[in-house]
């Protein structure tokens, strides 16, 4: 006897005595219940199976095939919570690996040695229970399979580690005490078809219940409307597309403050004075059901797609963009199995950031997640299963050709429509998704043809998106009529104009771009403007929505530390590619985030002259002083001087209203802004602008610190070094590295050694630019003085002048530089450099001046772009004022260190407080100050072993590249590179 049948490897089994799919619905007994539940729990006919479970792991299935069921059952000695991913409960090992297949490629065989983990729980029917019902198990989510035996009979099996699996257990419990017992295998045969990128976890990761269902009963109805927007009426029909018996019927239909609208006994009803359902409006109602001895509430939105290549998509008649993002399951301390709290959390989350749309990449969400979108107001692409991206790095026979290996493939057609129709199947009455995608990244071929008819089958009415289409063989006569749009996935802006837009064919999106990886993504702002030119461009999914991280210890302060790819010591892995979200592992905001809220803020200003205009850019919402207060604050130089509230009158959507303001005629000749800032009733900045209401150099701050020049310099010099002295100040430069070793202010050095920095702590969208950077030798440059000349013509003032190269250790020359420094008795140093670019060497990551700095305090005062880092092509969320800071505000914690912190846009900055370093120019900087050096930063893999080092460093930038998207996406836009021939760098520095 063998303790499982090996349907695990047979892809003719998938599963195996389970239930037909059908649509999702909780059943209830009495009607108020129903209609009052807070959540399913609360259902006479629920019952709640989450919890501890006792539990066994194996590390290999081998182990226990001769074993009997009964056996294993009395051996566990551990316990497990339901749901939950047994690698992160201390079990086996987290492997992250993005395209390659985490076991070899041999379907449908998986390795011998494929560890499985025993859950077993008791559950209680009473006589009473068990008499009135059938009771049926479920599952929402099981990765990779599962076997299910009740008291020690075998129930039966099912795969498809995101699809819900129901087995009606009516011949196998008994009144009283009952055993359910569930085996979880590590691998099978649809991981060739689950190799999404991501932490690959195992077990029962999302809830199991049974539910006790009336022996007459419907099994699987459709609720379809037809909703006309403009008459606001609909016809609602319910269709029973599988019931046991036939039962009687009744409904009624409640708005959202549970007025009864309509009710009756008829399966098509007609529905007048509607409230329509959009993202920005998401009004349910509640639609409640009795088929024979069962209640069902449902909450239906009425909304109406329409989708062409005129105008886009249309919601309800209005155009809308999606500005969407890409949503694994994914939190450090529990994986791939997320709390609905959770979920609630993220989506709120997204929604304060004017997200309006999720790609459940690459998988179905569990049904209550829907239930949060419906509620929230998203536009879902939901996803099928289904990722085979492995198949591309094949030894020889791989590579982009072979893509389609699977998709193909006949012996694999049944496999991927099973998983499209269990994608589509559960989720057809759900008022947010508006499309189905066929999954990712599997190539395109017969399979994915048959899987696209099939879903227009299943539901003509919504739309369908495929992404690997792209893929097609050229040469195979492919039939795209089901696909709804052409995708694409991190196309540059040119390939999407010219392929896509500028002759469209279908409408078009972009099922991933803007890849958030690190510090970025810095062209959002090209990619929307392209979106907001083309009707049939409908908008994208930004990759991606969190960090993926796994904790590897906790600091002192009882902190999660986040590892990555490699650090749970698998033998493949990707490294940090998982840490590509808009937001942190624990959610905190990345500035990527705040980028795109400040892109699709709501609510925008203009001017336009001396008016104020307002515009509200949302489709639905107006604005009025009831959901909106609107903030002025007048800035002069940077500096507020007066703050008032703006009294708004109502602003409907898409459309604007004009101010006429006072402005605030004090002092002629400064530059004065605006800052107008949004702020709905209940939370924090909606919204933000800076307006130029006035255009003038800026002035330099009155807070430098001045000091007062002392006498003459007295000079001494050595072939190796200038010695300069003045009252309480004493400089040492080197004659051999054209640099400053140090500046003395009364007796105290407040600057050591200072050098001039090409390289940048790559950031992770440099990695691919890295490896150019790294050949020139920018990370390792050495300084080749050729001519150093003091002049001392002014008693109090002392020029020195360079004449240098940069170069590295093997290679040639990466730039020639003529200096002059310049050192006045009153403590400034101004130093002028012109930097001729070799045009052999790659563009720069930067061209700055690195002191070594000894302050007082962390404080930093400084006027220029902020509060947020901010760089030429990520600057959406910050503006220009003067802000106060410290050393460890200006850090940006990226997981994996990389460059991060920086201010352009800056004419001064201050370090310390008595004792200040301070550096300001007549033209704009960019400047940075942190705790870690650039070689730190760059050579530590994680944030938690960052050692802050004695001294701060402070890096004067007159240039620094962009940060852009190329970890994914395409190469840095030229306009952000640092590739001019000449350079000029001036600054002053004030000691
Ligand atoms: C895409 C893929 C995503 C993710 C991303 C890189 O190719 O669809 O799942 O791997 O690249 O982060
Ligand atoms: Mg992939």
């Amino acid at each position: 006897m063998v303790l499982i049948p090996n349907y695990y490897e047979d892809l003719t089994q998938l599963h195996v005595n389970a239930c037909p799919q059908h649509n999702y619905f909780i059943p209830f007994s009495k009607k108020e219940e129903a209609l009052n539940a807070k959540n399913r729990q609360e259902s006479d006919r629920f019952i709640d199976l989450n919890g501890t479970w006792d539990f066994t792991y194996y590390p290999s299935v081998q182990q226990i095939l001769a074993d009997e069921i009964q056996q294993l059952e009395q051996m566990h000695t551990k316990k497990i919570p339901v749901p939950s991913t047994w690698q992160t409960q201390g079990y086996d090992q987290q492997i992250y690996t993005n395209i390659r297949y985490p076991i070899p490629f041999d379907p449908p065989y998986v390795p011998l040695v494929n560890p499985c983990a025993l859950y077993t729980r008791k559950i209680e029917i009473s006589e009473e229970q068990l008499a009135n019902y059938d009771w049926h198990l479920f599952f929402e989510g099981v990765d990779s399979c599962h076997y299910v035996w009740v008291n020690q009979q075998l129930v039966g099996y099912s795969q498809v580690s995101h699809a819900i699996s129901e087995f009606d257990l009516s011949d196998f419990l008994k009144a009283g005490e009952n055993v359910l017992s569930v085996l979880v295998l590590k691998w099978c045969d649809g991981t060739y078809f689950e190799d999404q990128d991501k932490f690959r976890q195992s077990g029962i990761f999302r809830p199991v219940y049974l539910l006790g269902r009336a022996k007459q009963r419907v099994n699987h109805y459709l609720i379809h409307q037809d909703y006309d927007y403009q008459k606001k009426q609909a016809v609602v029909q319910i269709e029973i597309v599988d019931q046991s018996a036939n039962v009687d019927f009744e409904y009624l239909l409640l708005d959202a403050q549970q007025n009864v609208i309509s009710k009756g006994q008829a399966f098509d009803f007609k529905v007048t004075d509607i409230c329509g359902w959009t993202d920005e409006t998401p009004y349910l109602y509640y639609l409640l059901l009795r088929f024979g001895q069962e209640w069902i509430c449902e909450r239906i939105g009425f909304r109406k797609f329409e989708l062409d290549i005129k105008y886009g998509l249309r919601v309800n008649d209005q155009v809308i963009k999606l500005h969407g993002v890409n949503q694994h399951d994914s939190w450090p301390d529990t994986g791939a199995s997320v709390s609905m709290e959770r979920h609630r959390q993220d989506l709120l989350l997204m929604k304060a950031h004017h997200i309006n749309a999720i790609r459940t990449s690459h998988y179905p969400k569990s049904p209550e997640f829907y239930q949060l979108c419906d509620e929230l107001g998203f536009y879902v692409l939901s996803e099928a299963d289904i990722e085979t991206h492995g198949v591309v790095t094949l030894f020889d026979v791989g590579g982009d050709d072979n893509f389609n290996l699977i998709a193909n493939d006949e012996r694999y057609e049944q496999v991927i429509v099973d998983r499209v129709r269990s994608s589509i199947v559960p989720f057809r009455n759900v008022t947010s998704i508006f499309m189905w995608s066929m999954g990712n990244e599997s190539g395109f071929g017969k399979n994915f043809e048959k899987a696209l008819s099939v879903a227009h089958e299943l539901d003509p009415v919504r739309f369908r998106h495929y992404e690997g289409y792209f893929h097609a063989y050229q040469d195979h006569d492919n039939e795209d009529k089901y696909l709804s749009v052409y995708s694409r996935m991190y196309p540059t802006l040119e390939e999407s104009e010219r392929d896509y837009l500028v002759n469209p064919k279908k409408p078009y999106i972009l099922c991933e771009y803007s890849h958030a990886m690190g510090n970025g993504p810095g062209d959002l702002a090209a990619y929307n403007e392209l979106m907001e030119k083309y009707p049939a461009f409908i908008g994208g999914f930004i990759w991606e929505w969190c960090d993926h991280a796994v904790i590897l210890g906790y600091d002192k302060q009882n902190k999660p530390q986040f590892g990555y790819g490699g650090d749970s010591g698998e033998e493949i892995h990707d490294g940090n590619f998982c840490m590509d979200g808009l937001v942190y592992p624990d959610r905190q905001v990345h500035v990527g985030l705040l980028e795109f809220k400040h892109l699709h803020r709501p609510i925008r200003a203009k001017r336009e002259q001396n008016l104020l205009i307002l515009e509200n850019v949302r489709a639905f919402t107006t604005f009025t002083d009831e959901n909106l207060a609107v903030k002025l604050i007048w800035q002069l130089n940077g500096q507020t001087i007066s703050e008032d509230e703006l009294a708004i009158p109502a602003i409907k959507p898409k459309s604007q209203v004009a101010f006429s303001l006072t402005i605030p005629k004090e002092k002629e000749g400064l530059l004065q802004l605006l800052v107008v800032t949004f702020h709905p009733q209940t939370q924090e900045i909606y919204a933000k602008e800076q307006l130029t209401f006035r255009e003038a150099p800026v002035q330099l701050p009155s807070w430098l610190h001045q000091k007062e020049k002392q006498s003459q310099w007295q000079v001494t010099e050595s072939p190796s070094e200038y010695q300069l002295v003045t009252g309480k100040f004493s400089i040492t430069f080197n004659r051999l590295t054209g640099q400053m070793t140090q500046a003395i202010v009364e007796n105290k050095q407040i600057i050591g050694k200072t050098r001039w920095l090409i390289w940048r702590a790559p950031t992770d969208n440099d990695r691919l630019v890295k490896e150019d950077w790294l050949a020139a030798g920018f990370a390792q440059l050495q300084s080749r003085v050729y001519e150093t000349q003091l002049v001392h013509e002014k008693e109090e003032i002392v020029q020195i002048k360079v004449r240098s190269r940069l170069l590295p250790i093997f290679r040639q020359c990466v730039a020639d530089l003529t200096s002059i420094w310049t050192f006045e008795s009153n403590g400034r140093i101004t130093i002028q450099t012109k930097v001729e670019r070799n045009r052999q060497m790659p563009s720069f990551p930067r061209f700055g001046l690195e002191l070594k700095i000894h302050p007082d305090t962390s404080e930093v005062r400084y006027l220029g772009n902020g509060p947020l880092e901010n760089y030429q092509d990520k600057k959406l969320a910050s503006y220009f004022a003067d802000f106060q800071t410290t050393i460890e505000d200006l850090y940006e914690p990226y997981v994996k260190p990389q460059e991060n912190g920086s201010h352009g846009n800056t004419y001064a900055v201050r370090v310390g407080h008595y004792q200040t370093i301070q550096a300001f120019a007549s033209h704009p900087f960019s400047f940075n100050v942190s705790n870690y050096s650039v070689e730190q930063l760059t050579n530590t893999n994680h944030r938690h072993e960052l050692i802050k080092e004695a001294q701060p460093y402070l890096i004067i930038d007159s240039h620094h590249a962009g940060v852009g998207s190329n970890s994914c996406g395409p190469e840095l836009d030229e306009q952000y590179q640092i590739n001019q021939d000449e350079l000029l760098f001036e600054v002053t520095i004030q000691l």
